[in-house]
């Protein structure tokens, strides 16, 4: 029954701008916008944390301006208390921090994002049991759960997390915290989307499969 009531409920759908053109960030952000998509995720690594370094708080305060959709700011950097107040300044709507980055703070990071009036998200990597982030579920909002090794976007998803999916819906369902968002993100299509959705992930990030579509608003249509 939960599978059925899963897919009939609103899916989220967050294209990440990695995979669209740096040249034309607000042409590409406007053509997901006109498309359906809800969310515009923005990948924020720096080269520490994951092994490739994308963009900072100046172009998310930049693109801001181009789109009225909520930023979900997907912060794959370490010591990530340190940056909360730019990208907070910068306009995110969602700031989601990386549980491996903050052993030692992992409370701290989420309450000053929370202070920002931020909605707060932590993440884990395919190798780290949700376990981590079972002592902070009562203040996020949203649990993201990486789907391939973060840094790059393109890479194939990770089937063997998928239990790790079933096991925060669980989580949520017993401790009756069903408005926490479960985000799912690497290697996302019409076919892991549906594996996804189906183990409780309620908001999918994609960034090839969106980007390179002929049709871009047919593909976000099919995630859902
Ligand atoms: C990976 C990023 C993802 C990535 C997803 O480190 O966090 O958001 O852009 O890209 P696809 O959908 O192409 O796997
Ligand atoms: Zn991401």
């Amino acid at each position: 029954m939960r599978n059925k009531d899963m897919r009939m409920k609103n899916i989220i759908v967050a294209p990440s701008i990695l995979s669209a053109d740096f040249a034309n960030l607000e042409r590409d952000i406007k053509k997901i916008e006109h498309a359906g998509a809800d969310w515009v995720h923005v990948d924020v690594m720096d080269g520490r944390f994951v092994p490739n370094i994308t963009i900072g708080a100046p172009v998310v305060k930049s693109i801001r301006k181009t789109t009225k959709m909520p930023f979900d700011v997907h912060l794959m950097i370490i010591e990530p208390i340190k940056y909360v107040e730019d990208f907070a300044k910068a306009g995110s709507d969602f700031i989601t921090i990386h549980a491996e980055a903050c052993e030692d703070n992992l409370d701290e990071t989420i309450d000053l994002i929370k202070n920002f009036g931020i909605k707060a998200g932590v993440s884990v990597k395919p190798n780290t049991p949700v376990e981590v982030i079972k002592k902070v579920l009562h203040k996020i909002d949203l649990v993201l759960i990486m789907t391939v090794e973060p840094g790059f976007g393109g890479q194939s998803f990770i089937r063997e997390c998928l239990p790790k999916i079933s096991e925060v819906r669980e989580l949520l369902e017993k401790e009756n915290l069903n408005h926490i968002y479960i985000e799912i993100d690497g290697g996302i299509n019409a076919e892991t989307a549906k594996l996804a959705t189906s183990a409780g992930a309620n908001a999918l990030v994609a960034g090839n499969y969106i980007y390179s579509a002929e049709d871009i608003p047919k593909a976000i249509e099919a995630l859902r």
